[in-house]
């Protein structure tokens, strides 16, 4: 399995490339760079936000590649403080213009509640922003449409309130924390789980235990990370700057056996 050239299907039929490249924290002025080299690397699938700051860098390398546009999938996000139907229309047109793209693969609603106020009840809000998003999907605009840090509850809402279920839901997803209730619904309805952080920012790089698995396997701790969400059927959006990594974490050819993964399922 090349993760390059291998997809995920949504419920639509839409086809995502299985890793795609996070830029949360790549500056505008250095997301360029990074992205065509991602590109150069073989990743065809970029995951952005109006939040990160950085759609025009990612525009600007989409447009500079000499990938067809229909080979590359990008993903961007909704500010999870514009809530309502004709907020999210306007806000939707201004990331397009920034990522100067007249079809956008996948927008998503980057969260039930702004992040200065996270549990806000915001409920209302969503359902009308789903809604334009629904509109601009029927409209050809978008692809596929989703949501971001959504639980059951939220899900539900906005699924009982417009009989529209997402195709994706981006969540936090890593070994040591893998929000089962959240990813059991959603595969449930068909709902792909996109799993974000899946090397906790970092943080587990260094962790013992992953290190004496890997080095047992022959892979990286990133690697093992990575191949562990692809096994529970998310879609890991691993970031980094650097081109030597970008390879790395997407030469996956190795498989973790059921026993790997119950002894990863109960690592803390
Ligand atoms: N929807 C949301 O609310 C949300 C929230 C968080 C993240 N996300 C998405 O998910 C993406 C990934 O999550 P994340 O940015 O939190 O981080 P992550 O992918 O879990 O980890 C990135 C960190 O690991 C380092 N790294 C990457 N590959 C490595 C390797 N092979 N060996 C050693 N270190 C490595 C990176 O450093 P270098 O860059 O220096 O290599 C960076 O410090 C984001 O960029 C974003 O697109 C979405």
């Amino acid at each position: 399995m090349n993760p390059m050239t291998s997809y995920f299907t949504l419920s639509n039929g839409v086809n995502i490339p299985m890793v795609g490249l996070g830029t949360w924290q790549i500056p505008n002025d250095q997301v360029f760079d990074v992205v065509m080299n991602a590109f150069e690397v073989g990743y065809t699938h970029i995951d952005s936000a109006q939040g990160y700051q950085n759609e025009e860098g990612v525009g600007r390398a989409i447009k500079a590649s000499s990938l067809p546009r229909e080979s590359i999938f990008v993903t961007t996000k909704l500010p999870s403080h514009i809530k309502g139907y004709q907020e999210t229309l306007d806000s939707f047109e201004q990331s397009m213009k920034d990522l100067q793209l007249e079809v956008l693969d996948l927008y998503l609603i980057h969260a039930p509640w702004p992040w200065s106020n996270i549990g806000q009840d915001c409920t209302q809000g969503n359902i009308e922003s789903f809604k334009a998003m629904i509109d601009l999907y029927k409209q050809g605009r978008i692809r596929s449409i989703g949501v971001s840090n959504f639980s059951v509850k939220d899900l539900k809402a906005i699924m009982d309130a417009t009989g529209f279920a997402p195709h994706v839901n981006q969540i936090r997803f890593y070994v040591g924390d893998t929000q089962d209730e959240i990813v059991s619904f959603c595969q449930a309805n068909n709902i792909l789980v996109e799993a974000y952080s899946p090397l906790a920012t970092g943080r587990i790089l260094n962790h013992p235990e992953l290190l004496q698995m890997a080095e047992q396997k022959g892979v990286t701790i990133a690697q093992l990370c990575i191949k562990y969400c692809l096994q529970k059927n998310t879609l890991p959006l691993p970031k980094t700057t650097k081109k030597e990594r970008m390879i790395e974490n997407a030469s996956l050819d190795f498989t973790l056996s059921e026993e790997e993964m119950k002894k990863l399922d109960r690592i803390k």
